[in-house]
């Protein structure tokens, strides 16, 4: 493919943003300061000491994005056991968010108990890589990034606009993420909490009664799995 600078800089810049820019698993979470409606906020102060999920949306009054945020709210108390901080993003103005919020409350019998970034100028969103021109060069994907305890990214997940999310599966990843910072063990396929976890195959065999006193079977010698350790 020929560019030319002239007629095709914007193209330019978009490439060199996403060879830049691309966020990756293990990167620090980009900070930024954000208008948000439950005020102002530095994202890593904001943090704290704890985890995170910063998730997009496509716009506000739109009806599969009202549903997901209603459906978060009521999973306040399941974010807040697992010390995660829970914070939405759409490219609509502060005021918007403020009355969507009272639909969202209205229709999905909720109170909204987290801050919604207001980002017009897509100041955040292009930090984050989520508008995906391909997709639509206006509005922000479904993007869902869960940042450990460490700043780092831990998990990007990327939904189309028509397909909520499913953040049941969101809470499951940080538990698997969680076991993994916490234990030298991984989740299985499908795993749910309280299933038996896999040992990582760092830990050599002898060394796994005394990590793992709960027991362990050896399938083969690089499948080895044990009880879930915090249950
Ligand atoms: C929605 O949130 O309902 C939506 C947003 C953009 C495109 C399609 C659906």
């Amino acid at each position: 493919m020929e560019l030319s600078w002239e007629s095709d800089s914007f193209k330019y810049i978009k490439l060199i943003e996403y060879y830049i820019m691309a966020l990756r698993l293990g990167d620090i979470a980009p900070d930024f300061r954000a208008e948000t409606t439950e005020g102002t906020i530095n994202f890593h102060e904001w943090l704290g000491n704890g985890w995170g999920v910063l998730f997009s949306h496509p716009a506000d009054f739109t009806p599969v994005c009202t549903t997901e945020l209603g459906t978060v709210a009521k999973l306040k108390d399941e974010f807040a056991k697992r010390n995660v901080k829970v914070v939405a993003l759409s490219v609509d103005g502060i005021e918007s968010h403020h009355q969507w919020i009272k639909d969202i409350n209205e229709t999905q019998s909720t109170t909204v108990n987290f801050p919604i970034i207001a980002d017009p100028d897509f100041k955040i969103s292009g930090l984050y890589d989520m508008i995906h021109p391909n997709a639509n060069d206006k509005f922000t994907v479904r993007s869902v990034f869960v940042i450990g305890a460490d700043k780092k990214v831990k998990l990007i997940i990327t939904y189309p606009a028509s397909t909520g999310r499913n953040f049941e599966e969101i809470l499951r990843v940080i538990d698997s993420l969680q076991l993994t910072a916490n234990y030298s063990v991984a989740t299985p396929a499908n795993w749910k909490d309280g299933e038996d976890v896999v040992i990582a195959p760092a830990i050599k065999d002898e060394d796994i009664p005394a990590k793992f006193p709960k027991g362990h079977k050896r399938i083969k010698p690089y499948l080895r799995t044990t009880p879930q350790p915090n249950k």
